[in-house]
């Protein structure tokens, strides 16, 4: 059994794709619902439509991948009617949002309450991407004005999608922060903002967008991801669950995240590289683990990591 609940939804697949990932257009989002994963999860949107920044902007190496994609995106109006075609086949649907300022996202996420076909929105505190738009992740006031300015609309429940943190003061701070919302989960992690893949032979960045430089994902963010993860599982109230999302390649990549607390695990960079044929494969690897382990459920390892 891979079925997982989040935001009061029943998922058949624990199993889904990151933002970001082949979410953008009408022909990705279908694809995605037809697909074995557990749930679809919209491209990240803004207000208005955006073209985003200039390509090459998304790059795969031996170990993961770079983007500076800019927000490129239909808007928001775009992704809320598309949650009639996903309803349609029978997939929960999470919206992810990422107004340019604090004003779009209290704007789209008021008029968002009104879609009853949104399971869930996932507010992205994290894009590291758009030139002159700091990571709000990283503000933690701003975090805090944020959530003030959203907390009145709840007829959808609300997640953020965090960047990662690395030192156990600011996982702290943020934790403080959320605890003092009704969050129905919170995703770790986003990209690790700002790395810099450069190839040796033509001496030059890999990506055109701010000189290079861009999100990381893939198998080195995992130990990140998990991190993240078991921390904010430890630092939250209980009622605010948990999006495993960060280097995400097997079933075993899964098994991982959801012992460190996740209700649900996210694929970004691997789908990228697979197509929506990955959900199948990780269903199936994850199955067999849990088989070899003798559990029936993911409630049988979930958060229930050992330390030595
Ligand atoms: C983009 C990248 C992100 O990591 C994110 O969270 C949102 C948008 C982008 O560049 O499009």
């Amino acid at each position: 059994m891979l079925s997982s609940q989040l935001a009061g939804i029943e998922f058949a697949s624990c199993i889904m794709n990151a933002s970001g990932a082949r979410c953008t257009t009408a022909e990705d989002l279908q694809a995605l619902a037809r697909s074995e994963a557990g749930a679809v999860v919209s491209k990240s949107c803004t207000l208005e439509a955006r073209e985003g920044n200039p390509s090459p902007r998304y790059v795969d190496t031996a170990w993961g991948s770079i983007n500076s994609m800019g927000l490129p995106n239909k808007g928001w109006q775009f992704y809320s009617q598309e949650a009639a075609q996903i309803a349609d086949l029978g997939k929960p649907y999470i919206m992810s949002v990422s107004g340019l300022t604090l004003e779009e996202n209290k704007i789209i996420i008021a008029q968002l309450q009104e879609n009853q076909q949104v399971g869930a929105i996932e507010l992205n505190l994290s894009c590291p991407n758009v030139p002159n738009k700091p990571q709000t992740g990283y503000d933690f006031e701003q975090v805090r004005r944020v959530l003030d300015a959203v907390a009145e609309f709840d007829a959808i429940p609300l997640g953020v999608k965090l960047p990662p943190y690395f030192d156990f003061v600011h996982f702290q701070n943020v934790a403080d922060i959320l605890n003092q919302y009704s969050l129905a989960f919170v995703t770790c992690i986003n990209s690790i903002g700002n790395g810099l893949v450069i190839d040796a032979e033509s001496e030059s960045v890999v990506i055109k967008p701010k000189g290079g430089f861009g999100g990381l994902g893939g198998d080195i963010v995992k130990p990140t991801a998990l991190a993240n993860v078991r921390m904010f599982r430890q630092l939250l109230k209980p009622e605010i669950q948990l999006v495993g999302c960060g280097g995400v390649r097997t079933g075993q990549d899964v098994f991982e995240h959801i012992l460190c607390g996740a209700d649900v695990v996210q694929v970004g960079t691997q789908l990228m590289q697979e197509g929506v044929g990955v959900f199948a494969r990780l269903n199936a690897e994850l199955q067999t683990l849990m088989q070899r382990k003798g559990y029936t459920s993911i409630a049988d390892f979930k958060g229930k990591l050992k330390t030595l």
